[in-house]
C-alpha cells in the first residue's frame, strides 16, 4: 500500500458505516477542570480510570470509528495491562493522537492565540506511529471580539496547521486540521459566518502552498452560529443553512470528511445541528459530514461516573447512548424521542 492509499484507507475505516470520532484528548489542565466540577480527584490514576472507562465501553465501536487520545493516555495501559491504543484497535476503533502543544498568547496581539508544537514534531510523529496512532489532531483557536481576529492571527494559525498536516502525511498519519472559531462572545451568526469563511479560505490556501494532499485530511471545524452570549436566538434550521452555505463556499470538494467539534453546545443541540445538515442538505454535500465531539458525547457519562467504580456501568451506558445518537445525526436519522432511551 502506498502512503497515500494508507491515509485514505484510515479515513475510510474511521467513517465506515456512519461512524464518527470520539475526542478523548483533553489536556491534563482541561480534564482536571472537568473532574473538579464533578468532584472527582485530579490525579494521573483517576485520569487513567476515566479513559479506560471510555475506551472499554461495550458496543462503542458501533458508532465510533476513531478516538483521539492525549499524550498521557497513549502511554497508559488498561487495568488488564493492555496499552490503551491496542485496546481501542482490538475493539475496532482507530487510535489517534493530539499532537499540538496548546494555544498560547500570540505576541503583540492581545487576546489572540497561536498554537505551538511544530518543533520536534517529525520525531514525535514517528513515536506516536510506533505506539499505534494512525491519525493526529492539531487545534487552532480563533477568537471573535472587538477588532479580532486579525489577519495575522488567522494566517499564522493556518501556516502552522499546514506545516503540521504535511508532517503528518509524511509520517503516514491522517491529519485532523482544526481551525476552531470559538463560540465565546456576543457576536451574531453573520459575524461567525464571515470569520469562519475567512479562516477556512486562509487554511486551504496554506494547505495548497505546503503541498498537503487534500484528499487525505479530515477537517474539524465549528458550526456557524451566534456567540453564546448573543441575544440572537438561532433556530436549528438557521445554523444548518448558514453552516452549509459557508462550507460550500470555502471547503474544496476534494476533502473527504468534515467532523464537527461540539464547542460547548449541549449534547442535544450538537446532535440536532448535525442531523439537520445531513437530513436537509445531503444531496448538496460533497463531503462526509460527521462528528468529532468531546463534551457532546462525554458530558452525561462524566457526570454520572463521579469517579466511582460503582457508577462505571451507568456511565458507559450513557456514553454508548450519546455516541449512538451522534451517529444517527450523521445519517440524518436522529429524532429527539431517541433522547429518552438512555
Ligand atoms: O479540539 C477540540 C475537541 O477535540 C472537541 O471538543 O467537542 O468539546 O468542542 P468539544
Amino acid at each position: 500500500m502506498t502512503n497515500s492509499e494508507l491515509l485514505k484507507n484510515t479515513i475510510a475505516q474511521i467513517f465506515a458505516n456512519g461512524k464518527g470520532i470520539l475526542a478523548m484528548d483533553e489536556s491534563t489542565p482541561t480534564i482536571d477542570k472537568r473532574f473538579s466540577v464533578n468532584g472527582i480527584p485530579q490525579n494521573v490514576e483517576m485520569r487513567r480510570n476515566y479513559r479506560e472507562l471510555l475506551a472499554t465501553t461495550p458496543g462503542l465501536s458501533e458508532s465510533i470509528g476513531g478516538a483521539i487520545l492525549y499524550d498521557e493516555t497513549i502511554r497508559q495501559q488498561t487495568s488488564d495491562g493492555i496499552a490503551m491504543a491496542t485496546m481501542l484497535m482490538n475493539s475496532g476503533i482507530i487510535p489517534g493522537i493530539k499532537v499540538d502543544m496548546g494555544a498560547k498568547p500570540l505576541a503583540g496581539f492581545p487576546n489572540e492565540k497561536i498554537t505551538e508544537g511544530l518543533d520536534g514534531l517529525r520525531e514525535r510523529l514517528v513515536d506516536y506511529n510506533s505506539m499505534g496512532a494512525r491519525f493526529a489532531k492539531w487545534r487552532a483557536v480563533i477568537t471573535i471580539g472587538d477588532g479580532i481576529p486579525t489577519d495575522a492571527c488567522i494566517n499564522a494559525n493556518s501556516h502552522a496547521l499546514a506545516r503540521y498536516a504535511a508532517l503528518c502525511q509524511e509520517a503516514g498519519l491522517v491529519p485532523i486540521v482544526e481551525p476552531e472559531v470559538l463560540m465565546d462572545g456576543n457576536h451574531s451568526r453573520q459575524r461567525c459566518y464571515d470569520v469562519t469563511e475567512q479562516a477556512l479560505k486562509s487554511l486551504f490556501e496554506a494547505l495548497y502552498h505546503f503541498r498537503v494532499d487534500l484528499q487525505s485530511i479530515i477537517l474539524k471545524p465549528n458550526l456557524v452560529m451566534a456567540g453564546k452570549d448573543s441575544s440572537q436566538k438561532d433556530s436549528i434550521a438557521d445554523v444548518a443553512k448558514a453552516t452549509v452555505n459557508c462550507f460550500l463556499s470555502s471547503v474544496p470538494a476534494a476533502v473527504p470528511a468534515i467532523a464537527f467539534l461540539s464547542g460547548g453546545q449541549s449534547p442535544e443541540q450538537a446532535s440536532q445541528h448535525l442531523n439537520a445538515i445531513n437530513k436537509n442538505y445531503k444531496d448538496r454535500l460533497p463531503w462526509i459530514v460527521a462528528f468529532s465531539f468531546a463534551r457532546a458525547i462525554q458530558h452525561p457519562c462524566l457526570e454520572a461516573w463521579k469517579g466511582q467504580e460503582a457508577h462505571v456501568e451507568k456511565a458507559q451506558q450513557l456514553l454508548y447512548h450519546r455516541a449512538k445518537l451522534s451517529a444517527a445525526a450523521r445519517r440524518g436519522a436522529y429524532k429527539s424521542a431517541m433522547e429518552d432511551h438512555g
